[in-house]
């Protein structure tokens, strides 16, 4: 049995809302008394894990490993949140001996589930309660100037390799006035950039609209001077979002769509409901919107039965479509989606081999993309303090990252002229400081 921790971590890994629902853990462990420390001494570490593909779920067994053989002989109350604590539950605590199990519906639970591990009784939780977690979790904090905010969570799409469904549950929208609170308290907690998440966020819907009219509701919040929103589905992709693309200024031109192949009979099998020409389409209308607009997507290589010819198909997509950015990622067979017991499982050595002619193509685009943007002034949101001294980092309305020499204060709003491009990011000099 373990004593109450006093000092808490928490480790997340995996997708943008993991990192969002741990800085909401983190909040509400801090609210109720304990002191955040580095992972390497907590009395408590919350890991939490990522189940999207098999070597994020090996991640966290080696982590836990990590925890139990701390030099000084500590030994933390280890929880497990995330998407693994969904689809293991039980197996954990058999497995690994943890103390706490708390799935991504169920996380609101934690001070109950430690104080329930900390008096030696069962600590697991991985219900998906019809009452949202939101309601009960503590107000928003000081935050940085780019702020994640979760309006919709859950897929109810299936592709056939996917877990998200099983781990996430059932696409549910977060009510239009939590959201807009939400946001609000993130503006005065010192956000001036709010990405709006969701496994498929353009799917988020109430009785007034879809996610263009959340978008537009937000863009009048004093203050808020960037919106961005990800992941988004190509089916759910309606003409009004595209539409606030072409009008709704604090709307970034940046879109991450996944595509995940670029054969028709591969998208078949994946059950991707939308076809190679469809997406391209869709592209189309984004660009006659915001002919700006950079590119994002991801990609499966090696998925069952994919065939050379086939994959070919993605890489002409890749010419096609030219990303600004992209993932790209093996096909992991994962327990329980259908894809996993398909016939033509792929050769590793395959895999390999299509995997780093997709990312060259990929890495060429970007650094296209990058190489196109010298000579631009854009506005920068200045995030960090750069390595060297006097140096400052920030993104640029396309997602690049941009370096340069400035006094900016982090959360400043400013003018940059791009003067140097690499493969992952740009170097530029402040010219004009706009207004705040
Ligand atoms: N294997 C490989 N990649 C996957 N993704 C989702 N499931 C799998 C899997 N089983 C990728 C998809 C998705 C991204 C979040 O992860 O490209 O868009
Ligand atoms: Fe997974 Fe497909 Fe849903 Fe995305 S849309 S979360 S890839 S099932």
């Amino acid at each position: 049995m373990k004593s109450a921790p006093k000092t808490f971590a928490v480790k997340s890994f995996g997708c943008q809302m993991n990192v969002y629902d741990g800085e909401r853990m983190a909040e509400l462990m801090a609210e109720q008394g304990l002191a955040p420390a580095d992972a390497a001494e907590a009395d408590l570490v919350v890991l939490n894990t990522c189940h999207i593909r098999e070597k994020a779920t090996e991640k966290v067994y080696s982590d836990i490993g990590r925890l139990r053989k701390r030099e000084d002989g500590s030994q933390p109350m280890i929880a497990i949140a995330g998407c693994v604590a969904q689809a293991e539950g039980e197996e954990i605590v058999r497995r690994a001996k943890v103390d706490v199990v708390v799935g991504p519906q169920a996380y609101h639970n934690l001070p109950q589930l430690v104080a329930d591990a900390a008096a030696g009784k069962p600590a697991l939780d991985t219900d998906m309660p019809v009452a949202s977690k939101f309601g009960v979790l503590p107000a928003r904090r000081k935050v940085g100037p780019s702020a994640f905010l979760t309006v919709q969570e859950g897929c109810d799409k299936f592709c056939t390799y996917c877990v998200v469904p099983y781990t996430r549950g059932a696409e549910v929208s977060r009510p239009f006035a939590a959201i807009v609170d939400e946001a609000k308290a993130l503006v005065d907690a010192g956000a001036r950039e709010i990405t709006l998440l969701g496994q498929n966020v353009n799917a988020w819907a109430d009785e007034d609209g879809g996610l263009d009219h959340l978008i537009r509701a937000l863009d009048r919040i004093p203050g808020l001077a960037r919106i961005r929103y990800t992941t988004s589905h190509p089916n759910d992709m309606t003409q009004g979002l595209i539409d606030a693309h072409a009008d709704v200024e604090s709307l970034m031109p940046f879109l991450h769509l996944p595509v995940q192949s670029g054969n028709d009979r591969v998208l078949k099998a994946m059950n991707r409901s939308h076809s190679r020409s469809s997406y391209l389409r869709i592209l189309d209308r984004v660009r006659a919107a915001r002919p700006d607009i950079a590119l994002s997507g991801d990609f499966i290589v090696g998925f069952p039965g994919e065939t050379d010819t086939e994959f070919e198909e993605t890489l002409s997509l890749v010419d096609e479509v030219g990303y600004a950015q992209a993932f790209s990622f093996k096909y992991s067979p994962r327990p329980g989606t259908p894809a996993a017991t398909m016939p033509g499982q792929i050769e590793p050595h395959v895999m390999d081999e299509r995997l780093q002619r997709l990312q060259a193509a990929l890495n060429r685009d970007q650094a296209a993309f990058n190489a196109a943007s010298v000579g631009k002034t854009c506005a920068v949101l200045i995030e960090r303090a750069g390595r060297h001294p006097g140096q400052m980092l920030g993104k640029s309305p396309w997602l690049q990252s941009v370096h340069l020499d400035s006094d900016a204060a982090i959360g400043d709003l400013i003018a940059v002229e791009i003067v140097q491009a690499g493969p992952n990011s740009l170097g530029g000099v402040a010219r004009l400081r706009t207004a705040a």
